[in-house]
């Protein structure tokens, strides 16, 4: 892959990296139609990254299609597909218990400590330090994200921007539904049932949009709409629901004006866990 890359910066060619854990749906297609459109060259990388998940999460469960996979890169007319091995990714395992131990790791301090982060411990240490060796293997000159994954985006931001990567970080807003769910790898595990009701997590946001827009400044009725929106869904058990600094990704008890935020949810039908967001500039 370095090899390619190489060649493809010797050719004058701008290479636009798409990360991603494979199972590929319309949402990672925004994301490559968009790397189409900030280089020459566009390289998709499929690895279900093991450092991200945590012991009960879904890891060997998680869909992996790579042919499918294929075809569908092919088709949207990338350029390359990079899917490396496990063993590739963590060359150094060496743990006699044959677990994949790493000495190196990545972190981005702070940003991980709400939202997601605080029930996915090590999660986004798991996904800086993969995203920082994808960078290293594909030599990108942009990488392509989306902000569905709102927490994730900030924190490779950051990242990007505190390490001096030479890479400029694009952001894609979320592909949804035509109901409104965000389009996502796991909602083929949800029941007919639970994904009629998983649309309360868009409404929860819009809401929280909403009251943003029309000058709401105090977080805990904003919240309180989120909740109520959630309560639609029976089946529905709320991780989370927070209105925090779109930057610093600090829970707020108070929206100043002109401020950007991100309104975020995190609900669970069954065992499926699903997440929302909005990222809102409070009226100036
Ligand atoms: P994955 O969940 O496969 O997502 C890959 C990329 O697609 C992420 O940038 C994510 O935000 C984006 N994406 C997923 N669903 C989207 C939607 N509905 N609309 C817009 N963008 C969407 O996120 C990961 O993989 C991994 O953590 C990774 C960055 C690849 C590191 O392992």
């Amino acid at each position: 892959m370095q090899a390619h890359a190489d060649a493809q910066r010797k050719a004058g060619r701008r290479i636009a990296l798409v990360p991603t854990l494979g199972a590929l749906h319309e949402g990672h297609f925004a994301l490559i139609r968009a790397a189409l459109e900030h280089a020459d060259h566009v390289v998709v990388s499929v690895f279900v990254n093991p450092t991200q998940f945590g012991p009960d999460e879904d890891y060997d469960a998680y869909p992996r299609d790579l042919e499918q996979d294929r075809e569908k890169i092919d088709r949207l007319g990338a350029d390359a597909l990079f899917a490396p091995t496990v063993e590739e990714m963590y060359p150094a395992k060496q743990s006699t218990s044959g677990a994949i131990d790493p000495l190196t790791w990545v972190e981005v301090e702070r940003l991980d400590e709400h939202l997601c982060g605080r029930y996915r411990e090590g999660h986004f240490r798991g996904v800086t330090t993969v995203v920082a060796k994808l960078f290293h293997a594909c030599k990108p000159h942009v990488a392509v994200f989306g902000r569905k994954d709102a927490q994730q985006f900030v924190i490779i931001r950051r990242m990007v921007e505190e390490l001096l990567f030479d890479i400029e970080i694009v952001g894609v807003p979320t592909v949804r539904e035509e109901d409104g769910l965000a389009c996502s790898s796991r909602n083929a595990y949800l029941s007919a049932g639970e994904r009629q009701q998983a649309t309360v997590l868009h409404d929860a946001v819009q809401a929280a949009r909403k009251q943003i827009k029309q000058g709401e400044q105090q977080v805990a009725p904003i919240v309180e709409s989120m909740q109520s929106a959630l309560a639609q869904a029976p089946d529905a058990e709320v991780q989370y629901a927070e209105v925090v600094d779109a930057e610093q990704l600090q829970p707020l008890d108070e929206i100043q004006a002109g401020q950007q935020v991100i309104a975020a949810v995190a609900v669970f039908f069954g065992e499926t866990r699903l997440i929302d967001n909005a990222f809102v500039r409070a009226p100036a």
